[in-house]
């Protein structure tokens, strides 16, 4: 793409380029406060690797046009490629097994198929409130971001694969999660050129692929465990017939790929999103005030509820919740658009097919034209009725667009308002004084530190109902 024009940090440096300002450990923080004083398109150059970032809704709409741009699989994507080869996520648009993995998967993510998912999910957030009761009666604070990971993590083992991690019962994390978080940080780091500073965060080759030898170990074995016919689950549905149009089938290193995929994307994304919204709701009592009241007018009185499927499409503000924290704070930042041809966007910004421009969600999220004069505020009513349709559609992109937008956006809002729905009701949270929000960056977006004091409110609920329906029997 042609530059010439386009903002840029200053102080760059020859050969280097924009190498001042930006951390390799907060690279998002520290390009969205680049991006306050450049403006809603800039450049940022590193070692020869220049990445146009963009934030203005209307250009971003233009990205999003998918005659004109499609996914570009190049920079960090691309580097996961090592973990998730052709996988979903990772797959260029034109390789044939992107299509024939998205229409073989598709179906596992309809609405009937959520249905499906949803007592596994129930299950596993009841296994997050025992062992935050656990927390309760020993009077320790709970680290959320972790938690979160636990339970996102079992819920998409779990409905995805039939595995369980054990992620509530373990004092350590699985083998495989150490692997994991591992290769990501490894497969993150490789864009920076010094190799010192790669080898200082990112571990040494060698390990890198020791831990990705441990993944596909665990995932071959989940994988030959699998009796033909068995289970309804994303991996019975790869292990299924041959395609009904093509009669293709997915080859196994592809499957193990998808596997992998839907391990990695499916679970740090939803946990980040979870704790963003705890973290939000502590700090904003009139929010947390209201999520309170709607699930209390879902379940009031009840000690364990038990919240079926359309309760928790029903938990609208809890959603709006999730939405807000998803607006500030977007766990997967950025999505990378390149031209399918010659185009100058926005009639002033040249670019040659192959082209590319980062979409740059924070920042797109809150721009001050779209969201108002305090675009930093947690308010979940931005979300309320009718309220997206006073937006420019594309002004709100957390889970991507067009046809390779997040295959599992509704199995992570399902997963998440049911989670936080129950925690709500459960918990008294005591947040520490003293925290101020700190942002943990891998491949996606995490609280870093964030820890919560909690105390028990699902009994007192009860006592309250029993109270007055003694008072009323008397
Ligand atoms: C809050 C949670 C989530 C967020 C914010 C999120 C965000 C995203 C985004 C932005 C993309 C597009 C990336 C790009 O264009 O390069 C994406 C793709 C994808 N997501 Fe999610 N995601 C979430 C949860 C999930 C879950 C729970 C699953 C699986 C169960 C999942 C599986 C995928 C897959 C497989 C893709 C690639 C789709 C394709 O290209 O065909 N995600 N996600």
């Amino acid at each position: 793409m042609d530059t010439t024009g386009i903002p840029h940090p200053p102080r760059r440096v020859p050969f280097l380029g924009d190498v001042f300002g930006v951390n390799p450990r907060t690279p998002v923080q520290d390009t969205v406060r680049l991006g306050r004083a450049l403006g809603p398109v800039f450049t940022r150059k590193v070692f020869g690797t220049e990445i146009v970032f963009v934030s203005d809704p209307a250009l971003v709409a233009e990205l999003n046009d998918e005659t004109k741009f499609g996914k570009h699989v190049a920079l960090g994507v691309a580097n996961l490629r090592a973990i998730a080869g052709d996988g979903l996520f990772t797959a260029h648009d034109y390789e044939p097994n992107w299509q024939l993995a998205h229409d073989i998967l598709q179906p596992a993510f309809t609405l009937e198929a959520m249905r499906g998912y949803h007592s596994i999910m129930v299950e596993v957030a009841a296994e997050l409130t025992r062992s935050w009761d656990a927390a309760v009666e020993g009077g320790d604070a709970v680290d959320v971001a972790a938690d979160m990971t636990k339970l996102t993590l079992e819920t998409i083992g779990r409905t995805g694969f039939g595995y369980r991690f054990g992620s509530f019962e373990r004092e350590r994390p699985h083998p495989f999660v150490v692997a994991m978080t591992r290769a990501l940080r490894y497969a993150q780091v490789q864009s920076v050129k010094l190799p010192f500073v790669r080898r200082l965060i990112g571990g040494t080759a060698a390990a890198n692929k020791a831990d990705i030898a441990t993944m596909n170990e665990l995932v071959d074995e989940v994988i030959s465990a699998r009796r033909p016919g068995e289970g309804e689950d994303l991996l019975a549905r790869m292990l299924a017939g041959p395609h009904p149009v093509t009669g293709q089938r997915l080859d196994p290193v592809n499957i193990r790929n998808q596997v992998i995929t839907f391990i990695v994307a499916g679970h740090e994304t939803t946990s980040g999103a979870l704790s963003f919204a705890l973290y939000y709701l502590t700090r904003n009592p009139d929010a947390l005030a209201k999520a309170r009241a709607e699930v209390d007018a879902m379940w009031g009185g009840q000690r364990d509820p038990e919240p079926t499927f359309a309760e928790v499409t029903k938990l609208r503000y809890v959603r709006r919740v999730l939405d807000e924290a998803l607006r500030l704070w977007p766990t997967a930042p950025g999505y990378l658009r390149g031209a399918r041809e010659d185009v100058v966007l926005g009639g002033r910004y040249p670019m040659r097919a192959g082209d590319q421009a980062l979409v740059m969600l924070p920042l797109l999220h809150r721009d001050p034209g779209v969201w108002g004069p305090d675009p930093d505020a947690f308010d979940p009513d931005r979300f309320g009725p009718g309220e997206a349709k006073k937006r420019p559609a594309h002004a709100y992109k957390p889970f991507g667009t067009g046809e390779r937008a997040c295959i599992g956006r509704q199995f992570a809002i399902h997963e998440a308002v049911l989670a936080l729905g129950l925690v709500l009701y459960r918990y008294e949270f005591v947040p520490e004084p003293d925290y101020e929000l700190r942002i943990a960056e891998s491949l996606t977006l995490k609280t870093d530190g964030f820890r919560l004091g909690l105390r028990p409110r699902a009994e007192r609920a009860a006592e309250f109902v029993s109270e007055s329906a003694h008072r009323g029997g008397a």
